[in-house]
């Protein structure tokens, strides 16, 4: 067995329990393409964080059976190429919902009210700008502010349930609408243009698609309020990121609070760093000891399930024919 992601001991401690050899990445840096390819030569199985699994690792990694991704999306594993190859591949779905829910309210939080911005002034001796009238610290309350979810998985239920706490008015958009949670939670489905148009805040809970790349570009960006704010924690490619810079720049939009970027780590020539209305955190929606403890031991358990023979129950190619 080898892991890529960043995985808590339990899990590797309970492929261990078991008899299964693991080797664990030490997360120093990432995998290069040939590494990965020759890291995979002589495993059944893989716990894979962000790498790029595509068609050429696939087909080269011949022993492979699983595909065991730390984590709920698989945007970076050719699913089509795994099932060609009889790889199973499998995610961590129950895991990390509740943590990435929190960082997008610890985002909102933070960019409506400043606390990045604020923490550097007081580092940098700068307290009594707190005491001026339109301070640098001067913020919003989430109280009262019209919510906009992008996408009512799980996660976003999540992010429902807490910003519903902060007296925020909740609407959402999905391809698949949830009258049921309408009813139970009290939010509002909403045309995507209505979302984009009446939101304080939007917040993206969407997995990244052929269908959902470049969501949010230039046009939805123009078309949100000029005091809202973009809150995104699923995957940096929804979000057309030159434009959202041109957005924080020319202020079409008040702020943004991101975990994720199109490229990852971000690259330090990127111009988003230099934006003082932007919140930027590194892709860590899931770093909580619950929650990476969860996914390592999901992980974990979907890998022992294939190794028996068996097909887990968080199977995306489920109707694959395994090797
Ligand atoms: C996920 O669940 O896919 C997170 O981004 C962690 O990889």
């Amino acid at each position: 067995m080898l892991v890529t992601a960043p995985i808590h001991e339990d899990g590797v401690m309970m492929l261990r329990k078991e008899g299964v050899e693991v080797r664990v990445h030490d997360q120093s840096r990432p995998y290069s393409k040939e590494e990965l390819i020759r890291e995979l030569q002589d495993v059944d199985g893989v716990i894979a964080g962000g790498e790029d699994f595509d068609e050429e690792v696939i087909e080269a990694s011949k022993r492979l059976k699983v595909i065991s991704r730390h984590g709920v999306g698989y945007d970076n594993v050719n699913v089509d190429a795994a099932s060609r190859a009889g790889v199973l591949v499998t995610i961590t779905p129950f895991a990390l919902s509740e943590s990435v829910a929190e960082t997008a309210i610890g985002l909102m939080l933070s960019v409506a009210r400043k606390l990045t911005n604020a923490d550097r002034l007081v580092r940098e001796k700068m307290w009594t700008e707190s005491y001026a009238g339109a301070s640098k610290f001067m913020g919003v309350e989430l109280a009262r502010k019209r919510l906009g979810i992008v996408g009512l998985g799980r996660i976003g239920a999540h992010v429902a349930k807490r910003a519903l706490a902060f007296d925020m008015e909740v609407t959402y958009h999905d391809v698949i609408r949830n009258e049921l949670l309408e009813q139970l939670m009290k939010i509002e489905f909403v045309a995507f243009d209505d979302l984009l148009a009446k939101s304080d805040f939007v917040s993206i809970h969407a997995p990244l698609t052929q269908a959902t790349k470049g969501l949010i570009g230039e046009k939805e960006l123009k078309k949100m309020k000029r005091t809202s704010f973009l809150i995104n924690t699923s995957r940096g490619q929804l979000v057309d990121q030159k434009a959202l810079v041109r957005a924080l720049k020319e202020k079409w939009i008040a702020g943004a609070a991101l975990d994720v970027f199109e490229v990852e780590p971000i690259v330090p020539s990127d111009p988003i760093l230099g934006l003082d209305n932007a919140v930027l955190t590194p892709h860590i929606g899931s770093a909580t000891m619950e929650a990476r403890n969860r996914m390592s031991r999901e992980a974990a358990s979907n890998v022992l399930t294939v190794l028996r023979g068996q097909q887990p129950r968080n199977t995306v190619n489920a109707k694959t024919k395994p090797r």
